[in-house]
């Protein structure tokens, strides 16, 4: 039986949320690349309502989506308004106040990162707990098919243990790391310990682009370094990562995975090589993940199957964000998690 679709409001009609205007190039990759795209064609949701206090974007709500319910704040809203679902794609610093007042019955899709500080991620579980909200947040690769494959078939098959990683990114320990700390988690298992490399002094307040090196440990002490580049000069988030089989690369954020595997070694006995001069691909699937997202949750709030990225997954990379920047300003204090 068709389930009664799930009526919607989004809050913070920005960039990601109405979909990169200026990027048309992003469409090739990614059949899906922004909240607009997936509501006004998801068969589970029924978007009747943008929040946002830019009138550009209000009126690109209103013109080019046909949104019915537009408003500047959220007091805006009609007297008698309830959401089944919200999605908060606003800035990370009014998500706690806009989850405070919300009216909404079923669950909620919130961007990352939840919010400014680890106390205020609390804060808003501790809300959606009384509130009884189904919360998924945008860690958007747990849903990706390929990354499914590797962590339940490509690992134990080509890959084996993980020896030793590197992540370069940009723009962000917030705004992009966090990302590939997500995709390491969910690869190799929970962080167990880390380090920053970068140190602060305890004044600097750290805002969503700041960059960090630092560490993570995984079990039996294997370790993923993470440094980062300007992305004045390009844009690029590379993730190496070598195991006792072979070596899995993401390069362009994805877009293309390669691995090398094992032989003897072409020039000393008794040793194997990874073949890195003959890589091979695999097949990203890429582009259907946002939407996939949003299947989920309503599967969440339909069937109750389980969220890929419910609020204790997400707190645990914000966790770590919170220790790497604790680390940072102590000194680059080994922390244990
Ligand atoms: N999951 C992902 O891969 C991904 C990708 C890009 C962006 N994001 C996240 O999405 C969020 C938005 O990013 P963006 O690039 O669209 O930013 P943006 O600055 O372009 O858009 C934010 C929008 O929120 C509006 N806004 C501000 N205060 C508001 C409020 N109180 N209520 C409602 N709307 C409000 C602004 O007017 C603006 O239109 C960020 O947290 C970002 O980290 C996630």
């Amino acid at each position: 039986m068709l389930k009664k679709k799930l009526k919607t409001i989004l809050f913070g009609f920005g960039n990601f949320a109405s979909g990169y205007p200026e990027d048309p190039k992003m469409k090739k990759y990614f059949k899906y690349c922004s909240h607009a795209q997936v509501l006004s064609s998801h068969k589970n949701f029924d978007w009747d309502a943008v929040v946002d206090p830019d009138s550009d974007k209000r009126n690109l709500a209103k013109k080019k989506w046909k949104i019915p319910i537009v408003v500047e704040n959220i007091k805006n809203l009609p007297k008698n308004y309830i959401a089944d679902v919200a999605v908060i794609s606003s800035p990370s610093k009014t998500r706690m106040n806009i989850i405070q007042s919300l009216n909404v019955k079923k669950g909620l899709l919130i961007e990352k990162p939840i919010a400014t500080t680890f106390e205020e991620v609390r804060k808003i579980k501790q809300i959606c707990r009384k509130k009884k909200l189904i919360t998924q947040v945008n860690f958007f690769r747990r849903v990706n098919k390929t990354n499914i494959f590797i962590k339940s078939k490509f690992l134990r098959r080509t890959f084996g243990d993980l020896q030793c990683g590197f992540c370069i990114y940009g723009k962000g320990l917030k705004n992009n790391a966090i990302h590939y700390i997500d995709l390491a988690r969910m690869i190799f298992g929970e962080v167990c310990y880390l380090r920053s490399l970068t140190k602060f002094s305890k004044s600097k307040k750290i805002n969503d682009y700041d960059n960090f090196s630092f560490l993570l440990g995984f079990k039996n002490n294997k370790e993923i370094l993470f440094t980062h580049i300007d992305f004045k000069f390009y844009r690029e988030i590379y993730f190496d990562v070598w195991g006792t089989k072979g070596r899995l690369e993401f390069l362009f954020e994805g877009i293309k995975i390669r691995y090398s595997s094992k032989k003897a070694h072409r020039a000393v006995n008794h040793f194997n090589e990874l073949e890195i001069d003959k890589v091979k691909y695999i097949n990203p699937q890429l582009g259907e993940e946002y939407y996939d997202m949003y299947t989920n949750l309503a599967d969440s709030i339909y069937n109750k199957k389980k969220l890929v990225s419910d609020l204790n997954n997400a707190m645990s990379n914000e966790y770590i964000i919170d220790r790497i920047i604790h680390s940072s300003k102590n000194n680059s204090k080994l922390i244990k998690l």
